[in-house]
């Protein structure tokens, strides 16, 4: 099986997937920002690493489809989102669904969209957490496959929180990918069925 991984920065979800040993061949590295740390690091364990800087297009529509066009060079069975802060048109969803997974730093559905961190600890909420789901056209709104939590603690801050669950986003999101390389995830009816799960 081949995968792809999308990235924006960092890269720290995609270290973690590529150190996990996944029964799978990391096809290449995309990310949408030149300057992505990540991508060093990618091409520093010899994998294709590739820009496509979103601000040399005209339109949402006109990047998603160069981007479209270079996951498939690939030909990947599965594409993870890895930090890759871009929002997707429905038209690039739809030709992934069923192979585009995402890691998302909070507890779905609380807290969709940015500073997940900020948004919990102003909810004042006591566990916060990461989901990986299958992306569907709804942002942050996919089948919800995994979850890990963590205690947010009366000093936190958004630095220590988000500490605390990135901790656990390198825990669940190669775990995730492992089942789906295994060919026994998949997004059945809106729903992610894992097989050998209760239904
Ligand atoms: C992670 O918290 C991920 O969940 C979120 O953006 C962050 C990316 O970090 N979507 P990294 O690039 O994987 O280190």
């Amino acid at each position: 099986k081949r995968y792809v991984i999308l990235i924006s920065g960092r890269g720290s979800n995609m270290e973690a997937l590529l150190g996990a040993a996944l029964p799978g061949t990391c096809a290449a590295v995309i990310s949408n920002r030149p300057d992505a740390a990540g991508l060093a690091y990618a091409a520093g364990r010899g994998i294709p690493a590739i820009a496509i800087d979103h601000r040399g297009f005209a339109s949402r529509e006109e990047f998603d489809a160069a981007l479209a066009a270079e996951i498939e060079r690939h030909a990947p069975d599965l594409v993870l989102l890895a930090g890759f802060m871009r929002i997707l048109t429905d038209g690039f969803v739809r030709r992934f669904e069923g192979r585009l997974l995402n890691i998302h730093p909070s507890l779905l559905p609380a807290f969709p969209g940015v500073k997940t961190h900020a948004q919990a600890l102003a909810a004042g909420v006591r566990l916060h957490g990461c989901s990986v789901h299958f992306v569907t056209p709804a942002l942050d709104g996919g089948p919800i496959i995994a979850q890990a939590a963590v205690p947010v603690r009366a000093d936190d801050d958004e630095a220590t929180l988000g500490q605390r669950v990135l901790v656990e986003e390198h825990l669940i999101y190669p775990r995730v990918a492992r089942w789906f390389l295994e060919g026994r995830l998949h997004l059945v009816d809106g729903r992610a069925r894992l097989a050998g799960e209760a239904t």
